[in-house]
């Protein structure tokens, strides 16, 4: 049964609040046609619904749509809070200022961040937006939650609302060093803006020491190991949490009866190959997904691999399309990818398979489950989920993980086939190592693998966080 919606008021009443970019729920359509909302998919929600739900709290977020006004509303148990953005907004908040300048400038400017002025208005215009709507709802002394790169000033812009809440800040992606943060036109600001929360937590300890140079550097704090000294006599920690994967769920999936007949029809559908690589990636430039195809290419039409026994299947999901960087990706991997398939191979039978789209939970298991190496080789990456969701689905230790170094999950991945995805030789000299090392090393490499992302999943992850968020003290 679709769980009920009922209109909600926005009296302080939430002892927990998330405040998001994105809602947790999706529209989706009722048997009788009309429209309802369900559960997102993905980890974040997954973790944090039994917490807002226990607790009576709400999720504070944007429906995804322009020009949409949604009013707030109960869903499953907890509150659904959106936050509506104009298509001027969107296109200056969410596709400029977070999308064409934070996102790049986060990971290590593999492509160059723009900064332009009426951006950065906005992105402060809507964090204040989000600040606003967290303030209504959140009851005396709650604890709130903001997460990611684009609700950096939220923070602050809400200890001045409400100085009686706890506020705790997650980012999910990297945060750069000092060298490239100072490019920032608005650096102090955005730190000013972090600072607000009493945790802000990151996925890698490095990006947590960035943080901490930076508050020293820019704000002029004392520092002392992970804790910054505000001039408003407040105590800040910053401090690494690693995100994981519903690991249990994952394998779940993949063992169903359901994903094995997947699994089979793809391994026949894909010419019943001795081996499938696969990658499987938003379609974003952070992905290194040029280096890779290239890569593949190359072992390709050198023979190295041979067109007859092995495939590369990628799978690109669709996102951010309307950002100028994604575009010319999307371009270059279309083009790529024909040029490879016409120059290797044989009629009726591609050496890539690539897939411009999004596939459901139980379709990607049952990928994870068909592919004997994985190939997960971003340029920077805050975490990457897939390369963890491969080892917990992969159910057979007959598998190989070739992982990139500047993807957090290398630092807890160790067993994976690690590579510099900027170095083209390397990277296929580890493809084929992977591919071809003994069963005993894949099993040993897997089952390391998987005892790790078992006793480290997401709601160890909450639990951690949230753990220490409890334990700072209750504003005065
Ligand atoms: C990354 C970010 C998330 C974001 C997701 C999808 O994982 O850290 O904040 O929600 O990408 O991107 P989108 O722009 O579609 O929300």
């Amino acid at each position: 049964m679709a769980p009920r919606e009922d209109s909600l008021s926005i009296s302080q009443s939430a002892d927990f609040v998330v405040v998001a970019n994105r809602l947790p729920v999706d529209r989706m359509e009722n048997p009788d046609g009309s429209q309802g909302w369900k559960t997102s998919p993905g980890g974040l929600v997954t973790a944090l619904k039994p917490v807002i739900q226990a607790q009576g709290g709400a999720w504070v977020g944007w429906g995804g749509s322009a020009d949409e006004h949604i009013d707030p509303f109960t869903f499953d148990g907890h509150g659904v809070i959106p936050v509506d953005l104009s298509g001027d907004e969107v296109r200056d908040y969410y596709e400029g200022m977070s999308n064409a300048t934070f996102w790049p400038l986060y990971h290590d400017c593999v492509e160059h961040p723009e900064y332009h002025r009426e951006w950065w208005d906005a992105y402060l215009r809507i964090n204040e937006r989000f600040a606003r709507a967290a303030a209504d709802v959140a009851a005396l002394g709650a604890t709130v939650w903001v997460q990611d790169y684009q609700l950096q000033n939220v923070p602050e812009m809400l200890r001045a609302m409400r100085p009686d809440l706890k506020i705790g800040f997650f980012l999910h992606i990297p945060f750069p060093p000092i060298e490239l943060f100072m490019q920032l036109p608005w650096r102090y600001q955005v730190i000013e803006g972090l600072l607000g929360a009493d945790i802000v937590g990151f996925q890698e300890p490095g990006s947590a020491q960035n943080f901490v140079r930076l508050g020293r550097r820019l704000a002029g704090l004392h520092t002392l190991r992970d804790k910054l000294f505000t001039s408003d006599g407040r105590t800040v920690t910053a401090r690494a949490y690693p995100i994981s994967i519903d690991s249990q769920d994952m394998l779940n999936i993949s063992r169903t009866p359901q994903a094995r007949d997947i699994a089979q029809q793809l391994r026949e559908d894909l010419g019943n190959p001795d081996r499938i690589f696969l990658g499987i990636d938003r379609l974003d430039y952070t992905k290194g997904l040029r280096p890779r195809v290239r890569s593949f290419g190359e072992l390709f039409t050198s023979g190295q691999l041979d067109p007859a026994h092995n495939v590369y299947l990628q799978v690109a999901t669709p996102t951010r399309e309307g950002v100028r960087r994604y575009q010319e990706l999307h371009r270059d991997i279309d083009e790529m990818v024909g040029r490879i398939n016409s120059l290797s191979g044989r009629i009726g039978r591609s050496p890539i398979v690539y897939r411009y789209s999004s596939y459901p939970k139980l379709e990607l298991a049952a990928m994870y489950r068909a592919a004997d190496v994985m190939i997960v080789t971003p340029l920077r990456d805050g975490m990457n989920l897939v390369a963890k969701e491969y080892v917990a689905a992969h159910d057979s230790d007959d598998g190989a993980l070739v992982l990139s170094e500047f993807a957090g999950a290398a630092l807890e991945l160790t067993h994976s086939y690690l590579v510099n995805p900027y170095d083209l030789n390397g990277l296929k000299n580890q493809i084929l190592r992977a591919a071809g090392d003994s069963h005993a090393n894949h099993a040993r490499r897997m089952r390391s693998m998987r005892k790790q992302v078992f006793r480290h999943d997401i709601d160890a992850w909450a639990n951690n966080f949230l753990t220490d968020l409890g334990s700072v003290p209750q504003p005065a």
